[in-house]
């Protein structure tokens, strides 16, 4: 296959690396939405997992490799044949696919975590890669912690993946250690000392322990790499992975400093691709965040306003319709109908695949009876808000009751659940009406969690926003979350308890299955 020399292919790792981050798996079917998001952002290379950690793992990057019509759909596993196996099944039939193998290769992690010398590591890669080949053409070879790794080690490795028909080599910045100049030295030594280095795509993978990851990744890439792996909004281990946006946005602005390199990814479909991370996951885009964040586009001082509405380019170097950001211009009631739902999604980017437009519409009909007027980022919350009556679901509201007012009322509340099949009321007093209600949700469930989090924030802006209220809670030395949107925030605030309940359920669902199962004990990179 031939590659445009000045084409720098992103392989995202927002399924792998990035979701091995979070505090709560997603499920199959949330990896499926955000797999076939990032296909429509143009991603190259998706990896969607590492199959040997579980057999749901397993099951979620078959059924991506599956749905993905244009982006390379790629597994993760160690240098050893069971986990190369794994991905092999999860892959099983499908024409194009990448196994993307790693082993440590730092003197500290030889050391003391694979307790190896460096030959055995070299020649377990060089086994792995070839035995991966078996599978497919197309093998990538990653050297974790390499930003760490002596040269001359690196210089070796490389070369001898390479001849063991490695595709893609991986160097790997695994604890955000190294710096702009020194990670871009690290491959440009490698260009100027690896024979076979032109028989391969160098890749970089940077995490942002000091927060130069994106920094590091673009230093690489004026030094030779031409695949950047990121994750969306920069989740991932610790201080996460190089943000996706922020790479690409900074290639496509700085286009004659990088020498007319591209990438393939739409632009135009960022804004869209991080909102849908963002409520799949439960991790909110910081608001300061570089090219995604609410602030990214906004200006606050006199002086800068003035300098914008005389020339917009004074002080904002990419457009926010650049990246997707859309003006709030769509009028939608009770009274709009499916179609215009659909156009309103059509409109926002949404292709029909990517949602059920019956469930979207009946969603978007009770809440457009609560609000009167839905806009925009409702209706992209409705496609991304993770509705508990999409998983198992033990609990759910049925009927809220609360009085609280001055100092001579005491907060009470009274809440209907439906639990299983059944339906049960319980009352309660409390400390405010969110504590009420909070005291007769724990009576009704018998789960009795410690609230370790609370925050409440407003979806869309002004007298239409949604209240959003997210709970965090112990249970059983584990920590759940749980999320409720409503235009009633104290509603919002059941119901964002109610389904880190469910959440608890769920969990101890799957326990029971696989204490009957037992399970392979991997758990993730
Ligand atoms: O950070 C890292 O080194 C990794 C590898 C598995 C590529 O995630
Ligand atoms: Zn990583």
């Amino acid at each position: 296959m031939s590659i445009d020399k000045n084409r720098v292919i992103v392989f995202d790792t927002t399924l792998r690396d990035g979701e091995q981050a979070l505090q709560a798996s997603l499920s199959v079917k949330q990896k499926l939405q955000i797999a076939l998001g990032l296909e429509q952002l143009g991603v190259d290379v998706i990896e969607a997992g590492f199959p040997i950690s579980s057999p749901g793992d397993l099951e979620s990057v078959r059924a991506i490799g599956l749905a993905l019509k244009k982006a390379i759909p790629c597994g993760l596993s160690r240098a050893v044949k069971k986990d190369i196996d794994a991905c092999a099944q999860a892959f099983e039939g499908l024409e194009r696919f990448r196994i993307h193998t790693f082993i440590a290769t730092s003197d500290i992690h030889a050391k003391d975590k694979l307790k190896k010398d460096f030959k055995d590591i070299a020649s377990m890669a060089v086994d792995a890669v070839k035995y991966a080949r078996q599978y497919t053409d197309d093998v990538e070879f990653s050297c974790e912690d390499a930003g760490r790794t002596p040269i001359d080690h690196l210089c070796y490795m490389v070369e001898a993946a390479i001849n063991a028909g490695a595709t893609t080599v991986n160097i790997p910045d695994t604890v955000g250690y190294t710096l702009p100049i020194e990670f871009g030295g690290i491959i440009q030594n490698l260009f100027n000392r690896v024979p076979n280095i032109d028989k391969a795509i160098i890749s970089v993978h940077c995490h942002n322990d000091l927060g130069m990851a994106t920094a590091n990744t673009l230093s690489a890439v004026q030094y030779g790499a031409r695949q950047v792996e990121c994750t969306i909004n920069g989740l991932g281990e610790r201080a996460g992975n190089c943000a996706l946006e922020e790479v690409v946005m900074a290639i496509k602005t700085r286009k004659h400093y990088f020498k007319d390199l591209y990438t393939n990814i739409i632009s135009t479909n960022i804004a869209r691709t991080s909102q849908m991370v963002a409520g799949i996951c439960n991790e909110a885009v910081p608001p300061h965040k570089a090219i995604v964040g609410s602030n990214a586009f906004a200006h606050s001082s006199g002086i800068h306003q003035d300098g914008v509405l005389k020339n917009r380019e004074t002080y904002e170097i990419i457009t926010p319709q650049s990246v997707g950001f859309k003006e709030n211009n769509l009028h939608m009631t009770a009274r709009s109908g499916r179609h215009m739902i659909k156009t309103c999604l059509t409109n926002l980017g949404y292709s029909e695949d990517t949602y059920n437009l019956d469930d979207i519409y009946a969603r978007f009909l009770k809440l457009a009876d609560k609000k009167g007027q839905v806009f925009d980022y409702d209706l992209e919350a409705l496609l991304f808000f993770s509705h508990d009556d999409e998983k198992e679901t033990q609990f759910s509201l049925d009927n809220l009751n609360v009085i609280s007012g001055g100092k001579s009322i005491i907060p009470t509340a009274s809440v209907r659940l439906k639990i299983g099949k059944r339906t049960r009321t319980e009352s309660s007093t409390g400390n405010g009406p969110v504590d009420a209600v909070f005291n007769c949700i724990t009576k009704l469930t018998g789960l009795r969690c410690e609230l370790t989090n609370y925050t409440i924030g407003a979806k869309g802006s002004g007298m239409n926003a949604q209240g959003q209220v997210d709970v965090d809670v112990m249970y059983n030395n584990r920590q759940y979350h749980g999320k409720g949107l409503s235009t009633d925030v104290i509603e919002a605030s059941a119901l964002a308890l109610i389904s880190a309940c469910n959440a608890i359920y769920r969990t101890q669902l799957i326990e029971n299955q696989k204490e009957q199962q037992g399970e392979n004990n991997v758990k993730g990179v």
